[in-house]
Parts: structure tokens; sequence; C-alpha cells
């Protein structure tokens, strides 16, 4: 195994801190209005920047495997086709015929050829191509090439596959975008992994309380007793601001064995849980042997869908293989789950009037990270 500089520097930081006792910590504290999680109108604005300029993950390479697999989207509310043309290209539709905007193709995955619209048969081809219409005479001689799909810009990088829920004209640069955490996703190799399982959840709680449950480790003891707390150290993660996103790392107890080893011999994936905060809702979660791909989604004020895939480095060939994983599922499912109901009670009490505002205490780096790359998306300072 190699390690990069960036993480030699996170093990460094983790063995001094375990050394002095000490953690990660911002000068300052942060206090979080309560209105992010219960105003109408602060979603609507989010919804309208967050949710429809950044590119956002969609699924993985292995769902679209040959030319003419496809699968649908509704989760940010619009509805969204991605397939892959006959070049092995990545492309994104908006799932509405151009006759009289019937829904494309109701299935959630698929493979075809074409996509021909189940009220009058017009028929696209995989670039989005008005090829076909029955009966053509009765449209006189209508520009078949201005009635093409209307395409969002997508694309696949890390065995990931991105797409932007807006049509306007704005470039978008994915490779800048996604820059500052490159070397880490390249370095994951999840083109080569398999899905092992997908799930989505519908939570009744607004999607920063989803979101917040992955930016800092201080609740492991509280919210995770059974289960994360004795997995990793206490309130002991080290943050990299990769402005928008942030790269969360949480180091295993097995961490101070490298302490007394030299800085050649050591290695990272085995000794930490990365959660990488991928702005605007999607976090790329590194586990020691295999990974988590997350997505949330607001879908009210008060309640949002939780999108997961989790990613296994080859598709298990035994029972003993198969067992393994499930039992990783399994756990994550309950820590997951124990998150999303403090979560959700967390919702209930925001109109008590308790709380003003949250405060995000000094350890508590991720939602301070977090929270400014947003408010700064939402000000209209962050392009891409
Ligand atoms: S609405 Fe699609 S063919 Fe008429
Ligand atoms: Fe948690």
């Amino acid at each position: 195994m190699t390690i990069n500089t960036e993480e030699t520097g996170i093990i460094k930081a983790t063995l001094q801190h375990c050394e002095d006792g000490t953690t990660d910590m911002l000068p300052e504290l942060m206090r979080n209005p309560v209105t992010t999680y219960t105003d109408p109108e602060n979603l609507k604005n989010e919804v309208d920047i967050l949710f429809r300029k950044f590119p956002i993950i969609m699924g993985h390479v292995e769902q679209l495997a040959e030319a003419g697999s496809y699968f649908t989207n509704d989760e940010v509310g619009i509805p969204i086709l991605v397939t892959r043309n006959n070049d092995g290209v990545i492309k994104a539709f908006l799932n509405v015929c151009r006759h009289r905007g019937a829904r494309l193709t109701n299935e959630p995955c698929g493979k075809s050829k074409t996509f021909s619209c189940p009220y009058h048969k017009w028929t696209y081809d995989l670039n989005g191509k008005l090829r076909g219409l029955p009966q053509a005479a009765g449209f006189g001689d209508i520009d078949k090439s201005t009635l093409g799909l209307v395409e969002l810009p997508a694309f696949e990088r890390f065995g990931l596959i991105w797409v932007r829920p807006s049509t306007s004209d704005e470039p978008l640069d994915l490779d800048a975008w996604i820059a500052p955490l490159e070397e880490q996703l390249s370095s994951l190799n999840l083109e080569n992994h398999t899905v092992f399982k997908e799930w989505s959840l519908d939570r009744n709680m607004n999607w920063h309380l989803a979101l917040e449950g992955f930016q800092e480790s201080y609740h492991f003891c509280g919210a995770h007793e059974h289960t994360a707390c004795s997995a990793y150290l206490d309130n002991q993660s080290v943050w990299l601001d990769k402005f928008p996103h942030v790269r969360h790392s949480v180091p295993l107890p097995t961490v101070v064995t490298m302490k007394d080893q030299p800085t050649e011999d050591w290695d990272y994936r085995p000794h930490f849980m990365t959660q990488n905060y991928v702005f605007p809702c999607n976090y790329v979660q590194v586990m020691t042997d295999h990974v988590y791909i997350h997505t949330i989604i607001p879908t009210g004020i008060d309640t949002c869908i939780f999108k997961c895939m989790m990613l296994i480095p080859e598709a298990p060939e035994t029972e003993k293989a198969e067992r393994y994983w499930q039992k990783n599922y399994d756990v994550v499912r309950t820590v997951f789950n124990e998150d999303f109901e403090i979560g959700e009670n967390i919702q209930k009490g925001l109109n008590t009037g308790t709380n003003t505002d949250f405060l995000f205490g000094r350890y508590e780096i991720g939602l301070h990270l977090g929270t400014k790359a947003i408010h700064e998306a939402l000000a209209g300072r962050l392009g891409l």
C-alpha cells in the first residue's frame, strides 16, 4: 500500500492528538439559525440553487454497463432519464416527450435501443434525437432536429454517474469541480466495484439534519453506543477543507499501532473511515474495505430522501463472502437508523421555539465547513 502526503499528514495529526490528549478544534463556535431547517423560503432557495446548479451523484457505472442501459431518477423533483449511447457516452435527458409531454419511460431501469413514448409513439434514439413519429404527415414539415429530448449535463467519473438537474447553458467543468478530491476518489478504483445493495428511504426530517449526521464524530458514543462507538476513537476526527467539499477522517483504534512504525510503513485505509462530503448533497463514505455513496435530497421542509449504494470490490463468490458483506450492510443500516431516528426527533422539536440557533462545537468541524460552503452557494458566491 502506498499512501500520499495528505494521508501521512492525517495520520501524523491523529497520532499527535492521541499523544497529547487533544482533538482537532477551530478557534470559534458557530451558530446556525434553526430557520435553516424550518423556513420554506429557505428550502425553495436551496432547491433552486443547490439542487439545480451543481452535479449530483445518481448512480454507479455498473448500472449503465452497456449501450442502451438506462435508469430513471425522479428524486430531485424533475423526471430524469440517464442512459449510455452507442459511443459509450453517458447521456441524461428530461424524461419528457416533446410532443405533448408524456413521461417517456416509467421503468426504474432497463435496456433499450430507442425510447418510444407510450402516448403516440414518438421515438427517440440514445442521443435523444427524434427519429420517428407515426403518421408524420399530420405534422406537416416540422423540423425534427428541434424536437429532440432536452439534455442535461451528465458525466462519468470515478465509476460514478453525475447529473446536473438543470438545462441552463452555464458551463460545467466537472473535473475542476471535483479536483480537490480527485486524488482520493480516483485511488478508490470505484469503477471496478460492484453494487452490493442499493436502498432509498423517505425520512421525516429536513435534509440538513440527515446531512449533518455525517459531518462530525462527536455523536458516535452517544447515538451509536453499541455500534460505531467502539469501532472508532472517540471524537478524534481530522478534517481537510476541500472547499466546497470536505474530507473527514475518523480513526479506528488501530491507528496507534503506527506510532512506533517508520512512516514508510504507514497505511491509511485500514485505520480510517473517511466521510467525504461532496457538495451539495453527497457523501463518499470510505470504509476499510468497501464504500457507501449517499445522496440526500429534500422533498419538503421536514422530509427528505436518503439514498445509498453499498459498493464492494468484487461480487461475493462464496457464501462466506456473501455473509460478510451482508453483515456489514446490516450494521450500517442499524447505525444510519440510529442517526435518522434522532434526526426525526430533532425535527419534531424544532417548532417548539426551544432553540433559535444550534451551536456547532469547536470540534464539530465538518458542520462548520459544510454549512459555510452551502451559505456561499446560496449567496451566489460559488460557481462551477
Ligand atoms: S406525448 Fe409522446 S408521443 Fe405524444
Ligand atoms: Fe451517526
